[in-house]
């Protein structure tokens, strides 16, 4: 029979950005050790709910870490304790019977709060608009594939491709910068010869709207790579500064 735990949960409740939020304390017992944190986090909505009680919001759609869509930030990590994961992906035999569990939505001016620990991640979606595509037509993909790209490069793209636009990164961060985030979307498109033709006014777009929605800098505290769930480098923001440098030179 699976493993057991009990948990005190405590929560951030919040109506909206405009209204003021708070912690909730939730005592849980009996939680399966080989539930997902979001399945664990059905399971007390799904008792909030028939107490008559407001279900806890909290973002999710794919549930297989590949949409970037969940996060919370648990105990002070982003995404929970296990490295390169991401909270649809974290199971609860990560926590000790007993425990009690700090979850707070991302805080960042940049990502107002929805409701409880759902936020608006919309300031991504205008990123990418600002310059995250190419104009060139790359047909099927044996054309596509016609096109020679050296290795190092096509490594470092499919690397920085990884990004799920989860937002981990900024909730990591000190300052919350979303470097890691626009320098993974200009280096998987500014290395590659499919995305050359917009590479200068790529990088100064992205970095201008990144500005733009309030996001601060980098200071090179390395927190947004350690809470990524895909591992992306920082090397990945020395990208993306050389190239803004580059458009920049006098
Ligand atoms: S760089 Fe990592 S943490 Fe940041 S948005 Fe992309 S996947 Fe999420
Ligand atoms: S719900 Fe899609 S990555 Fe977690």
């Amino acid at each position: 029979m699976a493993k057991k735990i009990n948990l005190t949960l405590k929560i951030w409740r919040q109506k909206n950005c405009k209204t003021p939020g708070k912690f909730e304390i939730y005592k849980t017992q009996g939680i399966d050790v080989d539930m997902s944190f979001l399945e664990m986090l059905d399971v007390l909505n799904e008792k909030l709910t028939k107490e008559g009680k407001e279900p806890i919001a909290f973002d999710h759609d794919c549930r297989e870490g590949i949409c970037g869509t969940c996060g919370a930030v648990i105990n002070g990590q982003p995404h929970g304790p296990q490295r390169g994961t991401t909270l649809c992906q974290l199971h609860m035999r990560n926590f000790k019977d007993g425990e009690t569990l700090v979850i707070e939505p991302w805080r960042a001016k940049g990502f107002p709060i929805n409701k409880d620990l759902s936020v608006d991640r919309s300031a991504f979606d205008r990123i990418i608009n600002a310059g995250g595509f190419i104009s060139v037509k790359t047909g099927q993909a044996p054309d596509a594939h016609s096109l020679p790209v050296p290795k190092e490069n096509a490594d470092i793209a499919m690397d920085a491709a990884q990004c799920i636009g989860c937002g981990a990164c900024v909730a990591a961060c000190p300052n919350g910068s979303a470097m890691l985030f626009v320098g993974a979307k200009v280096s998987h498109l500014n290395q590659l010869p499919q995305g050359a033709p917009e590479k200068k006014t790529r990088v100064l777009n992205m970095v201008s709207q990144m500005d733009k929605e309030g996001f601060g800098n980098c200071s090179n505290a390395y927190e947004c790579e350690a809470a990524c769930p895909k591992e992306i480098s920082v090397v990945h923001i020395a990208h993306m500064n050389r190239d803004y440098r580059q458009v920049n030179l006098p």
